[in-house]
Order: C-alpha cells, then sequence, then structure tokens
C-alpha cells in the first residue's frame, strides 16, 4: 500500500487527524501554524519525521502528495487553490468557501487540476449515521420524503478553553452567523438520501447569552431553523450550530414506508419504525437498537473522535487517492453547502425570504455569483465585515463583556 505524505495547515482542528491519518499508513511530513506553540506541539507529537513552517507560501513547497486545510474556517478557498495549483490532493475542513464568488473559483480551479478534493465532513461517518444510510439504500424504507438534522451543541466555556477557540476578538467564531457551521446538520442527510438542496429559507432564534457573561460575540441567535427545498422534491429541516440545552446530534429520515432516526439521549441508538402493513417480514413494526460499524477496522473506529467520523473521513480520503477516485464530498457537494449556509443567512436576515441555490456545474449559475464576495468576517489580509451576522442587526455585546473576553485571552 503507497505511504502518503501529508503535511497539516493549521494545527488546532489539524492535530486531531494526526493519529487518523498514522493508523492508515500515511506520513505526515509537514506542518504550517504561525503560532510557535502549536508548532511545538506537533514536533512534540511527530518527531523528526515533521518538517514545521510558519508560513504557507515556504510550506507548499514541501514535497507531499496532499494537504490537510484545517485554517481559520472562512479562510480555507485561497489556500484549497494553492494546492489545485500543483496538483496536491486537498482534505478540508468545513466549510469549502466563506463567500459565493469563492465557491465559484473553487469550482473553476477545480476543474483544471488533477487534484482530489475532498471535505472532511466526519459527522455522516458516525456509526448512526452510517446505518440509517445504510437502511435506506436497502430500499425497504421507500422514497425519503421529509428529513431532519440538528448540530447542537452548546458550551460550558472555561477560560482554557476559551484560549484554545480564539486567538483575538476578532477571531471567526465570534462573527460566525448560525447557518454557516451547517456541514454537520446537512451533510448528513444530504448523503444518506442523494437529495441536493435547491431552494433556501432560514429563521432565527434570537437569544443572546447573558450580560455577565464575558464573551466578544456579535451573534446573539442561539440557531438558524434551515428549510430547503431538494431536487428531488424532498424538504430537509435542519440547524446549522444551534446551542439549545441539552447537547445532541440527532438525524431523522421519514420515508414512504418507514421513519428511521438516531434517538436522542440514548447514546447513538437507532430507531426504524415502519408501518406495520409494510415492514419487511424479519424486523418488527418499531425496531430499537444499537448499530455495530461493520468494517474492519471497528477497534480504531470505536477509539476515533466524533463517533468514529475522523477515522473513517481519512481512511476515505486516502484511498480516493491511491485509486484515483473521486469522492462524494466533491466541491460541487461541498459548494452547494457552503450556498446553503450562506444564502440561508441571508434569508434569515431577512427573516425567511426564499434563495435559490446555484448549481455550479453551470455556468449561468456561477456567472451569477461570480462577484459576490459579501461576508460577515474580519479576514487575515485587512478585509473587514459587508454582511451582519446576527438576525439582530445592531446587535453587539458590552464593552465590559469584551473587556473581560481580551483579559481571558490574555491569560
Ligand atoms: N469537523 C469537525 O468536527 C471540526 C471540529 C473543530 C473544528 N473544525 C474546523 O476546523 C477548522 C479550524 O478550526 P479550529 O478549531 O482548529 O480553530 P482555529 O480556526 O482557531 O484554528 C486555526 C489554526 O490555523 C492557524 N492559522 C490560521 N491561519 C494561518 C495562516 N495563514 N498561516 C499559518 N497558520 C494559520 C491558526 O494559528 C490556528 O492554529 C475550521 O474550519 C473549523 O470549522 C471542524
Amino acid at each position: 500500500m503507497k505511504r502518503i505524505k501529508i503535511g497539516i495547515f493549521g494545527y488546532c482542528r489539524g492535530s486531531a487527524y494526526v493519529d487518523s491519518f498514522l493508523q492508515n499508513n500515511a506520513e505526515i511530513v509537514a506542518v504550517c501554524d504561525k503560532r510557535k506553540d502549536r508548532l511545538e506541539e506537533a514536533k512534540k507529537k511527530l518527531g523528526n519525521m515533521v518538517t514545521c513552517y510558519e508560513e504557507f507560501d515556504a510550506f507548499i513547497e514541501h514535497s507531499m502528495d496532499a494537504v490537510f486545510i484545517a485554517n481559520y474556517f472562512h479562510e480555507h478557498t485561497p489556500y484549497i487553490i494553492r494546492c489545485f495549483e500543483k496538483n496536491i490532493h486537498v482534505l478540508c475542513e468545513c466549510i469549502s468557501n466563506s463567500t459565493m464568488a469563492e465557491g465559484v473559483q473553487l469550482v473553476e480551479a477545480a476543474e483544471k487540476s488533477k487534484s482530489i478534493f475532498m471535505l472532511a465532513e466526519n459527522y455522516p461517518y458516525m456509526i448512526f449515521n452510517i446505518e440509517m444510510k445504510r437502511l435506506y439504500e436497502g430500499g425497504t424504507l421507500g422514497k425519503c420524503l421529509y428529513a431532519e438534522g440538528e448540530y447542537n451543541h452548546p458550551s460550558n466555556r472555561n477560560d482554557d478553553n476559551t484560549r484554545y477557540l480564539y486567538d483575538s476578538e476578532l477571531h471567526w467564531r465570534n462573527y460566525l452567523p448560525k447557518t454557516y457551521y451547517v456541514t454537520h446538520s446537512l451533510a448528513p442527510i444530504m448523503f444518506a438520501t442523494g437529495a441536493n438542496p435547491v431552494r433556501v429559507t432560514a429563521m432565527p432564534i434570537f437569544s443572546p447569552v447573558p450580560k455577565e457573561r464575558p464573551t466578544a460575540s456579535f451573534v446573539g441567535d442561539k440557531a438558524a431553523i434551515i428549510t430547503t427545498l431538494n431536487d428531488d422534491k424532498s424538504v430537509f429541516r435542519f440547524t446549522g450550530h444551534a446551542t439549545f440545552g441539552g447537547e445532541c446530534n440527532s438525524y431523522r429520515l421519514c420515508c414512504e414506508k418507514a421513519t428511521v432516526e438516531n434517538v436522542r439521549g440514548s447514546g447513538g441508538k437507532v430507531m426504524l419504525h415502519y408501518n406495520w402493513w409494510e415492514k419487511p417480514k424479519d424486523k418488527e413494526a418499531v425496531n430499537f437498537y444499537m448499530p455495530e460499524y461493520e468494517g474492519e477496522d471497528v477497534e480504531l473506529v470505536k477509539k476515533s473522535g466524533h463517533g468514529g467520523g475522523d477515522f473513517c473521513v481519512a481512511k476515505e480520503f486516502l484511498n480516493c487517492i491511491r485509486e484515483n477516485k473521486p469522492h462524494p464530498f466533491d466541491v460541487y457537494f461541498s459548494t452547494r453547502m457552503s450556498s446553503v449556509a450562506i444564502l440561508g443567512h441571508r434569508s434569515l436576515l431577512e427573516y425567511g425570504t426564499p434563495y435559490d441555490i446555484p448549481d455550479f456545474k453551470n455556468k449561468a449559475d456561477r456567472d451569477k455569483y461570480r462577484n459576490d464576495t459579501l461576508s460577515p468576517f474580519f479576514y487575515s489580509d485587512g478585509r473587514t465585515p459587508t454582511l451582519p451576522c446576527c438576525s439582530e442587526q445592531n446587535f453587539k455585546p458590552l464593552d465590559s463583556q469584551v473587556e473581560e473576553f481580551k483579559k481571558i485571552l490574555k491569560g
């Protein structure tokens, strides 16, 4: 089996994939992070096998087959394109593009390149989501008519994890509209059913954190409730990054003959519920069970982060490189999800105006968005927000909250 040489760009989330790459017969030859403490961590973990870089320009010249893009959430696209220009394969953290214009650039660069691109979307590879996809493809459920996806990740923030997750008050997490972190709720239901969103609308749930809590977040929304009409006439309803009480990830496929869902609070159990008159002979009408991973690496999957998802993503990516085949999470899949995130936010700012999702396989759709650079984020190159990030467009944290937040960052 070919040993694949990987470089990691961004050694915060980037570090979480090290073991999964090594377990799948890859070697990590280079790491790039502008933070010296993170490069020290990389050297400690990887020893002499790795060369460390603070600058991408030097890193990209290192001899390697693939790069794991795990820099800031909203700054992936230009670096992916640099890899494409050198035919270096790319595994990219979510999301692939933070503006519509970048989505067009990404697709056009991919079409000129020999690189394989895969979005590192791990939630579809959680064991219960693999099971739901397996059941759907088995054909006994009938066609999916409606599906739900919920990524609900409130946090009990302490000073250490604030310093881990933020490096300034202008960090992307403080300007992240609730529809933008969409892949963990949307990708599992797209992947399971094969349906693609073609129209989006979204509503906000505005509920800012208490005034005594340190924060520099300009987003007072707790969730976005997003609805899409899909190309097969089905409908999805899903959250972006929600922060309700009771952390959970939950998914549900409602089909012609049955509904399947992972049950909240059950530790990953699945409920498969048929119409009693349409159930297969070997099933009850209601089946409630813990799904098992059936691949050969079951012990590694059980130990890996995000319910086995991280290991499976690394394995899938490396297999695609070895077999020179595309992955379903390609640039079209990824940019479609980004379009849902970006246009969903515009809908939310207007309390529900529907937006059509472009198909970037079509030139006319690309041309419509080629110059659309609106964004709610601060960028490292000095660009500032051109869109509000919160449904209450004048919302901002108190100066006292921001001061406390900055004190925490200083340590
Ligand atoms: N799939 C998942 O489960 C999951 C979990 C966490 C984070 N993520 C994703 O991972 C990505 C990174 O998030 P994070 O949690 O690591 O936080 P982060 O964005 O704060 O960390 C990014 C890292 O990249 C480095 N960096 C950024 N720009 C750089 C540049 N130009 N040159 C050198 N280094 C640079 C930073 O110093 C930092 O160490 C995001 O896209 C996020 O959405 C995904």
